[in-house]
C-alpha cells in the first residue's frame, strides 16, 4: 500500500509551537501538506504571549523541505479564530485540516475554583475550537472536504482532581465533535477527536520515569490519519499515548424495562440497570431511541 500522503492540502495546527501541536504540524508537513503554525506562545496558564514558539516551527519545517506559515492570533476569540483560517486563505488559498490542540491549564479544587479560572480555560478548549472550526467551515462545506480533529483528554472523560475546568471544557470538546460530524456528513467533513497521553510541558511533572515512553510523536499518527482523505470514521474519540492506541466509545447498557416504573422498581432493579452484559453503542440519537421503542414493545 501506498503511504501516507497530504500533498495539495492545507492544515491549520492550533498551539503548534510546542509539544504535541509541533509533532502533528511537523508530520503533516514532512507529508505534503501545506501547515499554519498557529501559537499564542504564552505560559501553561495562558499569561504571556510570544512570537517564537509559532516562528520555531516554521523553521523546522522549512528546513525538512515543508511548507509553513507561523500565526500567532489566540483561538480564544471569534477575530483570533477568524483570523487564523484567514492566515490558511491568505498563505495557501484553501483550508482542509484543522487540528484543534492548543491549551492551557488552571488547576484547583473545585472549591477553590474560582471564575478566573473557569472562564480562561473554556475560552481556549472549548470556545477556541467553536471559533477556528467555526470559520473554517464556512470554507470545508463550499469545498465539499474537510478534516477536523479535537484535542479531548482523559480528564474530562474519565474525571481528574483539580480539573473541574479543564474536565468540562475537554468534555464539551466530545459533543462538539459528536454534533460536527453530524453537521458535517453530507458534506464529506468528518470530525473526530483524541485523548493524548505525553510527555509535554504541561505534563512533564506528572509522570516521572514514564515520560519518556511517552514521546509527543506517538500520538501524531492517529492524529494524521483522522486527518487523511482515506479516514473512514466519523465522531469517534482515540485514546493515544506511548505508541497504544485505542477507541473511547459512549456505551448504553440493556437496562430495565417496566412501563409502570416507580422509584422502587428503580431500586430494586439497579444493578440490572448498571449491568454492562450486552451493551450497545448507540451511533446517534435516533439509534437511541430505537432501542427504547424496541424494548417498549
Ligand atoms: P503544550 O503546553 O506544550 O501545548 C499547548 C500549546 O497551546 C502551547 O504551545 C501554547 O502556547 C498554546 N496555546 C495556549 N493558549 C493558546 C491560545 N489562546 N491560542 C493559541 N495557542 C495557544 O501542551 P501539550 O501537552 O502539547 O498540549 C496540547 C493539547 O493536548 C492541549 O489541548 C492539552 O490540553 C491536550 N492534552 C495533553 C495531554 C498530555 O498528556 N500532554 C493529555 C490530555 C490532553
Amino acid at each position: 500500500m501506498r503511504d501516507i500522503g497530504f500533498d495539495g492540502k492545507v492544515a491549520i495546527i492550533t498551539g503548534a509551537g510546542g509539544g504535541l501541536g509541533r509533532s502533528h504540524a511537523l508530520e503533516l508537513a514532512r507529508r505534503g501538506a501545506r501547515v499554519v503554525v498557529n501559537d499564542l506562545g504564552g505560559s501553561i496558564d495562558g499569561t504571556g504571549a510570544s512570537l517564537g514558539p509559532a516562528a520555531l516551527v516554521v523553521d523546522e519545517i522549512k528546513a525538512l523541505g515543508g511548507d509553513a506559515v507561523a500565526n500567532t492570533d489566540s483561538v480564544a476569540t471569534p477575530a483570533g479564530g477568524a483570523a487564523i483560517v484567514q492566515s490558511a486563505i491568505d498563505a495557501f488559498g484553501r483550508v482542509d485540516i484543522v487540528v484543534n490542540n492548543a491549551g492551557i491549564l488552571r488547576d484547583k479544587a473545585f472549591h477553590n475554583m474560582e471564575p478566573d479560572l473557569l472562564e480562561p480555560v473554556l475560552d481556549v478548549h472549548l470556545k477556541g475550537a467553536f471559533y477556528v472550526t467555526r470559520a473554517a467551515w464556512i470554507t470545508m462545506r463550499e469545498q465539499n472536504y474537510g478534516r477536523v480533529v479535537n484535542t479531548s483528554s482523559n480528564s474530562g472523560l474519565l474525571g481528574n482532581f483539580g480539573q473541574s475546568n479543564y474536565g468540562a471544557a475537554k468534555m464539551g470538546l466530545v459533543g462538539l465533535t459528536r454534533v460536527l460530524a453530524i453537521e458535517g456528513a453530507k458534506f464529506n467533513i468528518k470530525v473526530n477527536a483524541i485523548a493524548p497521553i505525553a510527555f509535554t510541558r504541561m505534563t512533564e511533572g506528572l509522570m516521572g520515569d514514564l515520560g519518556a515512553k511517552l514521546k509527543p510523536e506517538l500520538v501524531t499518527p492517529i492524529v494524521a490519519w483522522l486527518c487523511h482523505e482515506d479516514c473512514p470514521v466519523t465522531g469517534e474519540v482515540y485514546s493515544a499515548g506511548g505508541g497504544v492506541i485505542a477507541r473511547f466509545f459512549v456505551g448504553l447498557t440493556q437496562g430495565y424495562v417496566n412501563p409502570d416504573l416507580t422509584v422502587e422498581d428503580v431500586r430494586d432493579h439497579f444493578e440490572q440497570i448498571r449491568d454492562e452484559t450486552g451493551y450497545v453503542v448507540p451511533r446517534n440519537n435516533s439509534d437511541e431511541l430505537r432501542k427504547v421503542f424496541r424494548q417498549l414493545g
